[in-house]
């Protein structure tokens, strides 16, 4: 698990969050700024995790200190392997010692599973469709104090 420069993660992204489509974006507008933090874990050279965070008022305690998940992704084939959460775990080991007090993300509600596994909660009421993919997501939250 490192710490990457985003474009190492669009190719992922695109594959797993994008149906592959090339005409989708895979970029965010913060993705370059000094303050957001991109974590990838490699099996040998190969990317197969990736997790990016941005500094974000939460819609949960928009008086915490606050980051954004999104692209959370792990490859197609090696799904369930454990990769995702570990991926989680080192981000949020980094994030909490920069003094960051929850994270929230609009996650995906076919990954919520993956989520309430790994200790975050869902916000009710908050089921929304993805303007970009139009899948149905759910905004979640973790405490990390
Ligand atoms: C969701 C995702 C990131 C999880 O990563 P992963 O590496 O497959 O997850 P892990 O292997 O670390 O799984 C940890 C636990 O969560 C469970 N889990 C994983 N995905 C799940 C899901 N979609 N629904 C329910 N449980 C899930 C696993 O079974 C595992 O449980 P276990 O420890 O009892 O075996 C990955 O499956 C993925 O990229 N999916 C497609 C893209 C996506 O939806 N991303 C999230 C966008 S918000």
């Amino acid at each position: 698990m490192r710490r990457v420069d985003p474009l190492t993660l669009h190719e992922l992204r695109r594959r797993v969050l994008r149906f592959g489509d090339p005409t989708m974006s895979v970029a965010d507008p913060r993705d370059e700024e000094p303050t957001s933090l991109h974590f990838a874990g490699f099996l040998s050279d190969r990317l197969v995790v990736s997790a990016s965070f941005y500094p974000s008022l939460s819609p949960v305690n928009p008086e915490l200190r606050t980051y954004q998940l999104r692209y959370m992704a792990t490859d197609l084939d090696v799904q369930g392997r454990g990769y995702g959460s570990r991926v989680l775990e080192q981000s949020e080991r980094e994030l909490r010692q920069l003094g960051v007090e929850q994270l929230w993300a609009n996650g995906r509600d076919t990954a919520l599973g993956f989520y309430v596994h790994t200790g975050w909660s869902t916000l009710k009421g908050s089921e929304h469709l993805s303007p970009e993919t139009q899948l149905a997501h759910t905004v979640i939250f973790k405490g990390l104090r």
